[in-house]
């Protein structure tokens, strides 16, 4: 008798869509990494300098010669950078302007920075910042304005800037999704006063974690140097001549009270090979959103992202918006997709409550059709296609 030829299984397949189930789960983000990234690690420990010195230093002027700023102070997170850009920005006891749809460090940095968050409503296209309403919420007791450029997507920055300056008040970006925008061709980082960065895992330039603010003002940039590393004026690399430990200088003064929020050339040496790639990862971000815009189009039930004129997105996130988002989530995990919501609009957690003066009409109904759609650089266009499949088989009723 002839031998049997083995059987490969049948793929399991969804028991409503009839799609063939994928074997591996797609996730939702996922840093992206070449060989490059484990040799400058490699070279870094060899190196004997691990902690805040060359690359750091290399990656502050390279980051912002490429945002177009004088400056780059690097901080261990967005969250410590946006802390001490608000403290520069010295918004103690006034009334700081701000997003509701954010991640959390956004406004806790204005609290611990003893100022009072003011939710200002969002634009629903875009979901940044309204300028309309920061115009409407400006009081006496305003000190600035922090505007998150949600995705990527830039926020309407000349409107924020002319009720800046109208008023005296500083602009603080938070820039965490948007290494590698544009605002009308002019790079994000360069616009503002301080605009701060992350370079957290899931962020399109990713370090482990890390952050950054960029600036021109040469005396905030001394400040945030302090700041970042317990009030102490002079670093140890600075306080050493290159790699001749003999000539290692103990001592420093202290100014005032800093933080320990420093980076290391561990991560920065990673950033430095991520900034190089980063052109090309956006634009693998940036191709995998238009299959996404393309394949998902003519669907009445969804709302795909926009890009105004005005804009060039650095892609970090891809958000539609459904009535049936919750459904939509549960479709997509059965057909082992992830997918995300960004974010419960800050001002619906009970402790930000004491700080709502004023309903938020737009922001209250549209996050509840938010939904984040896997985007990185690591899924493939076959990868794409079965996500557009899925959405498009999905049975809204
Ligand atoms: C809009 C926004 N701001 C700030 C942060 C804080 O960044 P980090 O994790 O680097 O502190 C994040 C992180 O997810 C963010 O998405």
């Amino acid at each position: 008798m002839p031998a049997t030829p083995p059987q490969t299984p049948a793929k399991e397949a969804h028991p409503v869509s009839g799609v063939p189930l994928i074997d591996e789960p797609i996730a939702l983000f996922k840093p992206f990494h070449g060989q490059e990234e484990i040799d400058a690690v490699a070279e870094v420990i060899r190196s004997g300098w691990w902690g805040n010195g060359p690359k750091t230093v290399a990656f502050e002027e390279a980051f912002a010669a490429f945002v177009g700023a004088r400056y780059g102070v690097s901080t261990n997170s967005a969250t410590a950078a946006l802390h001490l850009a608000l403290t520069v920005a010295d918004v103690a006891g006034g009334e700081v302007l701000t997003t509701p749809i954010t991640f959390v460090s956004t406004n806790h940095v204005i609290l611990l920075n003893n100022a009072t968050p003011v939710f200002c409503d969002v634009e629903r296209d875009t979901l940044n910042i309204d300028p309309d309403d920061i115009a409407r919420k400006v009081t006496p007791r305003t000190k600035a304005i922090v505007c998150v450029h949600y995705g990527g997507h830039p926020c309407d920055m000349e409107r924020i800037h002319a009720i800046a300056k109208a008023h005296n008040l500083i602009v603080i970006e938070d820039a965490a999704h948007a290494a590698g925008s544009r605002y009308k061709d002019q790079p994000i980082g360069s616009l503002s006063p301080l605009t701060c960065f992350s370079f957290h895992p899931v962020k399109n330039l990713a370090t482990g974690d890390g952050g950054m603010v960029t600036l021109d003002n040469p005396e905030w940039r001394d400040r945030l140097n302090r700041l970042r590393w317990v009030g102490i004026n002079k670093n140890t690399w600075q306080r050493s001549d290159g790699q001749d430990s003999s000539k290692y200088s103990w001592e420093y003064g202290v100014d005032e009270i800093g933080y320990k929020y420093h980076s290391n050339d561990l991560m920065s040496a990673i950033a430095l090979v991520q900034l190089g790639r980063l052109p090309d990862t956006n634009a693998r971000r940036r191709a995998i959103c238009t299959m996404y815009d393309e394949g998902l189009a003519g669907l009445g039930w969804l709302e795909t992202p926009v890009e105004k004129d005005y804009a060039f997105s650095a892609r970090h996130n891809y958000v539609i918006k459904t009535r049936q988002r919750d459904k939509l989530a549960d479709w997509l995990k059965e057909h082992r997709i992830a997918s995300g919501m960004h974010y419960i609009p800050n001002h619906l957690y009970p402790m930000y409550k004491p700080y709502v003066s004023a309903p938020l009409p737009v922001t209250e109904s549209v996050w509840l059709e938010l939904l984040t759609l896997p985007l990185h650089p690591n899924l493939s266009d076959d990868d794409v296609a079965y996500i557009i499949d899925v959405i498009r088989r999905f049975p809204y009723a």
